[in-house]
């Protein structure tokens, strides 16, 4: 099932992070499209995206927690708890994956992944909106 950004409940109100949050999605959505075909080096592609994925957020993270601490937010805590968690829990289905390159582990995490992210930018991300707005640049 495709993922998609939703500008009228996800947008935070800045550009950069809204526009790598589309990025996440399209990035997810590519790694199930991948899971879908028949490719004979599939696997090898798979492991290639997730990784940019995780670098990929990795800075989207950094990025939006600077943002956050910058503009005071009053999810900026909260934040940085929610993207250490997943740091860890998607760490741990990489390394599955690595070990039994099973196909199942990544319908799992790809699951995963797109719920993950659409509730956290719903209910923390776009605590950005606020603050970003009555805060000084
Ligand atoms: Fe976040």
């Amino acid at each position: 099932m495709p993922y998609a950004y939703d500008q009228a409940t996800m947008t935070t109100g800045i550009d950069t992070i809204d526009e790598q949050h589309r990025k996440l999605f399209d990035m997810i959505n590519e790694i199930e499209r991948m899971m879908g075909g028949y490719a004979p080096d599939r696997n090898t592609k798979i492991s290639g995206l997730i990784s940019g994925l995780v670098n990929y957020a990795m800075n989207h993270f950094a990025h939006e927690e600077g943002l956050m601490e910058k503009h005071k937010c009053q999810t900026a805590e909260v934040n940085k708890l929610a993207h250490a968690r997943f740091t860890k829990q998607v760490g741990t289905w990489v390394e599955r994956w690595q070990k039994s390159q099973d196909p199942a582990i990544v319908q799992e995490m790809g699951a995963f992944l797109g719920q993950w992210l659409s509730g956290h930018i719903c209910t923390i991300d776009v605590g950005l909106r606020r603050c970003s707005q009555s805060s000084k640049h």
